[in-house]
């Protein structure tokens, strides 16, 4: 049975600040879904947050890029952001770029992972999803997931993976892709992934058999609208168990946070910090970046599930240590390398001071 998993999500206004998702916000958004599962446009649903991102997750069988299953999230966002406006939430309506709905949400704000694919007599399912933090912050996971034998022993033992996968990279600056295999070319790709705010992991293909593994949302919200309008705060689907990684080794990158681009103003570097639902609420400092996991089981497209994955104790310490990076990134204040490279920043301003001081600044001797 062939299914498409799709997953959609805006910021359509936080509460309080950019901290949250409004709970009246949800209940519309599973309105909305419930309505299109009744009228079997949607095999099902399942509606979350992070932080101040509203997610929709959905099975059907329209393939991807569907405008039918894109207009039931753009309309669900236009909705929601009607109650965002009654409800006076910060920056309603904030992802959604355009006035009108034109066939497809790609480049119109929000942000879209979907998969097609056949279900296997097992499907397990990871969906994660970040909140102050920018797509490129999948790339490091991904690599470790897909590439690492430090991370993944299955890429050693388990003959269903020794061959090992493709990666689809996104040139997000030039509008260009390639793909790379690994583990043969992995030297080769580090020197663009490891670069992330331009080059972004787009999919992962099992080497095989061909099967899409992974994939994230590569939307840059500054580049399409030109001027800042929030980081991207992306979503990227996983498939695991048999030929791909297993549960443990897909979440496992999460257990050593790293520092990713976001957090205030969408303009610095901070730690990504792997959270149960519940706990993505950004709220020192507009953060730090938080990472949630939400898992099922498909079965004929149901979602069975989900199991809050980063709930785990296991991950207390990952979240202890991102604690004590993020006071170590804060103690730098406007500096680099908690504030971002002038061209990475999402606010500046620069040009307004440069022009205040134009005729003050005099060649060097
Ligand atoms: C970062 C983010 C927040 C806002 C900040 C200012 O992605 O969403 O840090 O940038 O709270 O928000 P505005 O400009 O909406 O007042
Ligand atoms: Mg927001
Ligand atoms: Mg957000």
């Amino acid at each position: 049975m062939k299914i498409t998993l799709s997953v959609i999500k805006a910021d359509v206004g936080g509460y309080v600040g950019h901290s949250e998702t409004h709970p009246d916000l949800m209940a519309k958004a599973r309105d909305n879904l419930s309505k299109a599962q009744k009228e079997r446009l949607l095999i099902d649903y399942h509606v979350t947050k992070c932080g101040d991102d509203l997610q929709l997750i959905m099975t059907h069988q329209q393939g991807e890029d569907s405008d039918k299953i894109h207009k039931l999230a753009w309309d669900t966002f236009v909705d929601c952001t009607e109650i965002a406006k009654q409800l006076k939430l910060h920056g309603a309506g904030q992802d959604l770029l355009s006035d009108a709905f034109s066939g497809n949400v790609r480049g119109m704000g929000p942000g879209v992972a979907e998969m097609e694919f056949e279900e296997r007599g097992a499907e397990t399912i990871i969906i994660f999803m970040a909140d102050k933090t920018s797509s490129g912050a999948w790339n490091m996971p991904l690599y470790k997931m897909f590439a690492d034998p430090f991370n993944t022993i299955g890429l050693v033992i388990a003959e269903n993976m020794h061959q090992g996968f493709a990666f689809e990279v996104h040139d997000i600056k030039d509008s260009k892709k390639i793909t790379f295999n690994a583990p043969d070319e992995i030297y080769d790709m580090l020197v663009f992934i490891g670069a992330p705010s331009r080059y972004m992991v787009k999919s992962v293909y099992h080497r095989g058999s061909g099967a899409i593994a992974a994939t994230s949302s590569t939307q840059r919200l500054a580049l399409i609208a030109g001027r800042y309008v929030g980081k991207d705060d992306p979503v990227c689907i996983v498939r695991s168990q048999g030929e791909f990684p297993a549960v443990g080794e897909i979440l496992e990158p999460f257990a050593a946070p790293i520092l990713v681009e976001g957090w205030m103003r969408g303009s610095h570097m901070g730690p990504l910090m792997p959270v149960s639902i519940p706990d993505s609420t950004p709220s020192r400092f507009d953060g730090p970046p938080r990472v949630v996991a939400v898992g099922f089981q498909l079965s004929s497209g149901k979602l069975v599930g989900p199991r809050d994955m980063f709930a785990d104790k296991a991950f207390n310490l990952a979240r202890h240590q991102a604690n004590e990076m993020a006071d170590m990134m804060r103690r730098h204040g406007p500096f680099e390398p908690h504030r971002l490279p002038l061209e990475e920043m999402e606010y500046t301003t620069m040009p307004q001071v440069m022009k205040k001081l134009e005729g003050r600044f005099i060649p060097l001797e």
